[in-house]
């Protein structure tokens, strides 16, 4: 499901609350029942029964009649209720179009004091055992996993870029609040969507940013052409939840992985026959 700044700004303040006293309760129930929804609202039963109806109607969460009536927040109203609290901070002021979408996330374009990229990360619900296994960070127990490791998965992203951004090319970090990691947006198109003039040049400027990122503590671990965006002379590197610290055990194999998976790409469509080690040595200079 797709929002657009309209359905944000239109939400009414009840709606939000009840949305938000749904969101908290869930660190209990999977599904919250109506009577403590209508408790600590402190509206009356008929108020909370349409605001619960308005809420159901525009996608922002879901409902169980057995074996209690009880309702639960799904991934739009989660954006939702992030978005708003961004818009009351100032940190964004209109929301644009939609950008991407993920496996991971959704992106959307937005406006603050500049031109913003907003991604809202999406981890679980179908497939949440196996990101689990994937991503080891991830919480290992507790209700509604998804909501707590598509919250974690924006922070750790975050910690990133606010870690690299002196001195690697990422886009910069604004803001976040709950899965929402706010950031400049950037220009520029991702690497396998654009034919480079001088691919030895533009390998030549990732390997410079890999390299810059490990003699900072931090390797990507998903770096592939879909996460490199070139911007004219510059390359950046994005998508960064999963990265782990050089001196994490697995370090040396995901950065064997970037590097191996970004040679590839060059090697496939450029026919740049460049040696991972001469790379891995670039990299490690
Ligand atoms: N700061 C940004 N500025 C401009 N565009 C961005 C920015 N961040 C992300 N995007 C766009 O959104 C897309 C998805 O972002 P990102 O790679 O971070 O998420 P993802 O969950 O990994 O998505 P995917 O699974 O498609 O790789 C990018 O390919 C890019 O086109
Ligand atoms: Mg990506």
């Amino acid at each position: 499901m797709r929002l657009s700044g309209e359905e944000v700004r239109n939400l009414h303040k009840y709606e939000l609350k009840v949305l938000q006293i749904i969101e908290r309760h869930m660190q209990r129930y999977d599904w919250v029942p109506r009577e403590i929804i209508t408790r600590s609202s402190g509206y009356s039963d008929g108020e909370v029964a349409y605001r619960l109806g308005q809420l159901l109607e525009k996608g922002f969460i879901k409902f169980e009649a057995v074996p209690y009536e009880g309702y639960a927040l799904v991934f739009a109203g989660y954006d939702v209720i992030a978005l708003r609290s961004l818009a009351s901070k100032d940190i964004v002021t209109s929301l644009g179009p939609f950008i991407g979408e993920g496996k991971e996330s959704v992106v959307y374009e937005a406006m603050g004091l500049g031109p913003l990229a907003i991604k809202l990360h999406r981890i679980g619900q179908r497939a949440f055992r196996q990101v689990r296994i994937k991503r080891e960070y991830l919480p290992r127990e507790g209700h509604c996993p998804w909501l707590l490791a598509s919250h974690y998965s924006a922070q750790r992203e975050y910690d990133a870029l606010k870690k690299l951004v002196s001195t690697v090319n990422v886009p910069v970090p604004i803001g976040i609040n709950r899965h929402a990691v706010v950031m400049s947006y950037l220009e520029g198109s991702p690497l396998n969507r654009v034919t480079v003039s001088d691919p030895r040049e533009v390998l030549t400027l990732i390997l410079e940013e890999i390299r810059k990122s490990c003699q900072l503590g931090v390797i990507h671990g998903d770096l592939s052409e879909y996460n490199v965006i070139v911007d004219e002379d510059r390359v950046y590197l994005i998508d960064w939840p999963q990265w782990v610290e050089t001196r994490h055990q697995n370090a040396p194999a995901f950065l064997e992985h970037d590097i191996r998976t970004i040679l590839g790409f060059f090697k496939k469509k450029y026919r740049m026959d460049v040696p991972y080690d001469e790379a891995m040595e670039r990299v490690l200079q």
